[in-house]
């Protein structure tokens, strides 16, 4: 019984391995470069823009568009489905995979930052795309469409059309896993409609792991994976002391003055000696930094001044005392001033005491802090340190979001490295990032599964900015890339035995 199984292990071996050439050959046809170009200049050309109201029906042609290749490329359920926002979902699936083979979801957005704003810095316009010396140019031509949303579409088309087996031969189906696919259309805006989408949708989008088409990687030639993100949380505190501004002369003296008291506020929320921040009970659940952290942290070989002073053109790095610049943006929480107005603000002297002031406050979380928790504990804190003579309300801006972590050593994340090892000619480094992914911490929570970054964009693509390019040899790459990746899930996935994922590590 076992040599059976053995053999009958083997022959899918084989018989996987021979799709996967079929696969890859499907991708390497003469014609498939020229056509590969042409979709993304096509959909890049799209001005999908999420946060202007103009670009409405740019959004739902790229999803019409979007929906056209999905049908083109074999796959099925091709579905726009609405969100309780403006901007639809595209979905699609491809469920034949043998019993007891995982389901992985695919997410990727469609929407883009706007780009007519900055037009005159632009190169070429933003929304005429082209290639020039070696790189496609234009807005969405990385994030994401080049980077995320076509590769994986291209490998899964290459492998349904140029794999072989499944349908009419008998042998079993050229893709070895379960795939669904989930192009969302509001990312660039902080996907404010994500969480009710996938607590609306959560057993059509069921699955044991996620692979997100959207991140990038450190090089072209130095791959890395996201084990974590921050979350995020911000608020707007508000101090009114009149019911107008008064004549600073009638007045002053006799008064509160709201925006120094917002200043004597703001000044007990973090420790003077060490800048870190003072707000009762804030640190009670992060996590203490371990050594397979630092080990990562030394694996990154993070330069300060290359990579952080000098882009910046400041003077020393700052923060929390007693972590390195990295510890703080990886691992450690952070509550920052991001706005803040009171009074005059014209040229020249207004002659008045104001009678109202407001900071914008932004806290970056980290394992195991929740926005919910942190947003009570700056209230309370807030209450317990009113200065004298003022009425305060808070409220919420609409950024709220947990942070992400992940362990290292998930089969998807062992699959990804294998992949990246043998395609870009390096081992990945592990990342953090200290910025945040809504949609990440969101699978976690409404999908309980964990997610492994798998995608192309480049650290000098300029993204969100004029200029956005996208070389061809990474879009080249990427197809490629997927295509290993969903074999070789396939081949863990069954030589591990844990076909349901490993659900016991995420
Ligand atoms: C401050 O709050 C008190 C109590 O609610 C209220 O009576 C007063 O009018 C408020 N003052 C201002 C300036 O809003
Ligand atoms: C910062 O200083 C405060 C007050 O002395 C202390 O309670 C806190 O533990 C210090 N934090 C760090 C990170 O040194």
């Amino acid at each position: 019984m076992r040599l059976l199984i053995a053999l009958l292990a083997a022959a899918a071996v084989s018989a996987a391995s021979s799709h996967k050439e079929g696969a890859l050959r499907f991708l390497a046809r003469p014609e498939g470069e020229d056509a590969y170009n042409r979709q993304l200049l096509e959909l890049a050309a799209i001005p999908s823009v999420s946060a202007l109201p103009e670009n409405h029906g740019d959004l739902l042609a790229a999803a019409g568009w979007l929906q056209r290749r999905l049908e083109a490329a074999g796959l099925e359920n091709v579905r726009i489905l609405p969100t309780e926002g403006p901007r639809p979902v595209v979905y699609a699936d491809y469920l034949h995979a043998p019993p007891g083979a995982p389901t992985a979801l695919i997410y990727a957005h469609f929407d883009v930052q706007p780009a007519a704003d900055t037009a005159p810095l632009w190169a070429s316009p933003p929304f005429q795309p082209e290639v020039r010396s070696g790189r496609f140019w234009g807005r969405g031509v990385s994030d994401d469409k080049g980077s995320g949303v076509l590769p994986p579409i291209q490998a899964l088309e290459a492998i349904l059309k140029g794999g072989g087996g499944g349908g009419g031969s008998g042998g079993p189906p050229a893709l070895p896993i379960n795939v669904k696919l989930m192009l969302e259309g509001e990312e660039e805006v902080g996907s404010p409609h994500l969480e009710p989408f996938l607590a609306k949708y959560k057993d059509l989008l069921a699955a044991d792991f996620v692979l997100s088409a959207d991140g990038g990687q450190i090089a072209e030639d130095q791959p890395g994976l996201t084990l974590g993100l921050r979350g995020a949380l911000a608020l707007e505190v508000e101090l009114i002391t009149a019911q107008t501004d008064v004549h600073s002369g009638m007045a002053g003296g006799a008064i509160q003055n709201p925006a120094r008291a917002l200043a004597q506020l703001l000044s007990t929320m973090w420790h003077p000696g060490n800048s870190s921040v003072a707000i009762p009970g804030f640190y009670d659940r992060v996590r203490p930094i371990t050594d397979a952290d630092r080990d990562d942290i030394i694996a990154y070989n993070f330069d300060e001044e290359q990579q952080l002073l000098g882009p910046l053109g400041a003077s020393e790095a700052f923060g929390e005392e007693g972590y390195t610049s990295l510890e703080r943006l990886w691992h450690r929480p952070t509550l920052e001033v991001v706005g803040m107005g009171s009074g005059f603000q014209g040229e020249g002297v207004k002659t008045i005491v104001p009678h109202r002031a407001f900071a914008k406050l932004a806290a970056r979380l980290v394992p195991d802090q929740t926005p919910n928790e942190i947003e009570a504990l700056i209230e309370a804190h807030v209450a317990a340190h009113l200065p004298r003579a003022c009425n305060a309300s808070i409220k919420l801006l609409g950024f709220k979001a947990h942070p992400y972590s992940q362990p290292k050593d998930t089969m998807p994340n062992r699959a990804a490295a294998k992949v990246l090892t043998e395609l870009m000619g390096n081992p990945p480094k592990y990342t953090r990032s200290g910025a945040t992914i809504p949609a990440l911490a969101a699978f976690q929570q409404h999908l309980a599964a964990s997610t492994t970054v798998f995608a192309f964009g480049l650290p000098d693509s300029n993204l969100h900015a004029p200029n956005e390019n996208f070389p061809l040899s990474m879009y080249r790459l990427a197809r490629r890339a997927w295509v290993e990746l969903l074999f070789e899930l396939g081949q863990q996935a069954a030589s591990g035995g844990q076909g349901g994922g490993d659900r016991s590590e995420l």
